[in-house]
């Protein structure tokens, strides 16, 4: 069902200083920039080997990441896991009574569909499960 670790999200407070490191002093090359309205944050994505650091800034002070970010600080926000067929997923975790965050999938970063699942169902951590447009 999950085919990879596609990515994980970082909640940070300053993009750019954030940005500056993971690619300046990690050396990932720096790959998407996108505002999301609707998760309330600016993201960028860089790569490393087959996987991804999702960076977000919160937007606002209203959004999911400015909360985590009141409340815990920066730091590891999601884990993200690549999967090929979201819809078949997402009816496999639900007929398994999974607690869901998104029942339907809805439109992530770089045209992908993406959908997170209840961190009470996995162990405390904010699950993304995500269709790339294009097999990234
Ligand atoms: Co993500």
């Amino acid at each position: 069902m999950l085919r990879a670790i596609d990515h994980a999200g970082i909640a940070v407070t300053d993009l750019e200083a954030a940005v500056a490191f993971y690619r300046d002093v990690l050396g990932m090359a720096l790959v998407h920039r996108e505002t999301l309205p609707e998760q309330g944050v600016r993201a960028a994505l860089l790569d490393v080997g087959e996987s991804h650091v999702e960076l977000l800034e919160p937007l606002d002070a209203d959004g999911g990441v400015a909360r985590f970010l009141a409340r815990r600080g920066p730091g590891l926000h999601h884990l993200a896991y690549r999967v090929d067929d979201i819809d078949a997923v997402l009816a496999s975790l639900s007929a398994a009574g999974t607690r869901l965050i998104d029942a339907a999938p809805r439109a992530g970063i770089r045209g992908s569909r993406v959908a997170f699942l209840h961190p009470s169902a996995t162990a405390g951590v904010l699950t993304e499960l995500v269709a790339p447009a294009d097999h990234h």
